[in-house]
């Protein structure tokens, strides 16, 4: 039931602070000679799908770091549930740029690292981790390697065990990066389905402008570095979104305004 009321006002967020998972406030981060981000804040809402777009280097992956506490800001906040977070792990879900799975581990054990991280027997995180692999299409898979799946598959093997570390909030940074275009495609609109189902709020790294409409919410641009906020697009397109989305006019105004501020 509560999960409905969420889906159904998913496109019409309440503006309030109640609802606000993350605020980055105000970051600004230097590695020793190179100035990494000027100034960037961003908000995420419950439930929202946000992603950020911006060029190779500009910082994207830096600003995960530091909202998921691995790296600490030279200045400004992470609020975390109205708390604040600067330096502290543990809260967010994080599927890295690289998230490799072990390969020498089946499916089954590499989607369990984050359950039997957090306590539990091995056994049990087994239990809980095999109701998941149905909605993720890996279902028959569970004893199989990560050499023997496809690159698609494999990412959803990794995205599930991003989705079992907290649940609620998941950090995306370009899960999508080494696919083909097809593979790409489809796992856009895999992702879009299954984030429906599992009321999670996403913040998503991508270079690919077409993804970050399809799948956003909202979408904030990134400048070269140092790195600042250059433009920050709603994307007002009714859920659910398939992809007869790709080819209407709202969506080619968004493409042709964010290609305009990167190119
Ligand atoms: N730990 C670190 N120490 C020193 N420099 C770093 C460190 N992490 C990142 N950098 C530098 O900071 C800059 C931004 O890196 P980052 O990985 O955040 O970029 P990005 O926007 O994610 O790029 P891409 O789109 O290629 O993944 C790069 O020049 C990188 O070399
Ligand atoms: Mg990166």
């Amino acid at each position: 039931m509560y999960s409905l009321i969420l889906k159904g006002i998913k496109n019409t967020a309440l503006k309030t602070k109640d609802n606000i998972l993350i605020e980055v406030k105000n970051i600004k981060k230097s590695f020793t000679n190179l100035h990494t981000i000027e100034d960037i804040s961003l908000t995420l809402e419950k439930n929202q799908f946000v992603s950020i777009l911006g060029p190779s280097g500009c910082g994207k992956s830096t600003l995960f770091d530091i909202i998921a506490g691995l790296e600490k800001p030279d200045r400004g906040f992470v609020f975390i549930g109205g708390h604040q977070f600067n330096g502290r792990t543990g809260r967010v879900s994080y599927m890295h740029q690289k998230d490799l799975l072990f390969p020498w581990s089946t499916i089954l054990d590499n989607v369990c690292v984050p359950l039997i991280l957090k306590g539990l027997r091995r056994k049990d995180a087994a239990i809980k981790a095999k109701k998941h692999f149905p909605a993720f299409g890996l279902e028959g898979f569970e004893k199989s390697y990560p050499s023997q799946l496809s690159g698609g598959m494999r990412q959803r093997a990794a995205l599930l065990r991003t989705y079992l570390f907290a649940e609620d909030i998941m950090l995306l940074d370009e899960p999508f990066g080494s696919l083909d275009a097809i593979t790409r495609k489809k796992m856009q609109m895999w992702l879009l389905k299954i984030w429906e189902k599992i009321n999670a709020s996403i913040l998503f790294i991508t270079h690919d402008i077409e993804e970050a409409i399809f799948l956003s919410d909202r979408i904030y641009v990134l400048s070269e570095r140092p790195a600042i906020v250059k433009k920050t697009f709603d994307i007002d397109i009714k859920r659910p979104r398939d992809s007869s989305m790709l080819t209407s006019s709202a969506f080619n105004n968004i493409k042709k305004q964010i290609f305009e501020l990167l190119y």
